[in-house]
């Protein structure tokens, strides 16, 4: 069966007052079609970092965001700011996810 969603190596890292957060740190799994995956940790473990960079919703202090993204064969990553965000709504919730680190 194929995957509807590969990711890569996916890394998101913030820039801080007080260093670097690696909030999603060499994140790969495949998702296949008609499946579900759930995302299980504590608070703060990087569970919305990791659904956010799948759909490259950012915040303004991104320090890295790197790795693969397929969704549907799509690659994440290599879309313009224009196809990625145009539909969505993107800029609004990337706006209102920004916070003041
Ligand atoms: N924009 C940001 N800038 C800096 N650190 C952030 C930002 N967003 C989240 N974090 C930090 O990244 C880590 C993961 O957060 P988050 O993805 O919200 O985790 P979860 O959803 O699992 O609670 C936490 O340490 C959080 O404080
Ligand atoms: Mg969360």
């Amino acid at each position: 069966m194929s995957a509807i969603l590969t990711v890569d190596n996916l890394k998101l890292y913030y820039r801080t007052r007080r260093g670097i957060v690696k909030a999603v740190n060499n994140v790969s799994l495949q998702l296949e079609r008609g499946k579900t995956l759930a995302v299980v940790g504590e608070s703060g473990c990087g569970k919305s970092s990791l659904a956010y960079a799948l759909i490259r919703i950012l915040p303004r202090n991104v320090h890295e965001y790197s790795g693969v993204i397929k969704i549907n064969g799509v690659d994440v990553l290599k879309l313009s700011e224009e196809d990625i965000h145009c539909s969505s709504g993107g800029y609004e919730l990337a706006e209102s996810s920004t916070q003041s680190w």
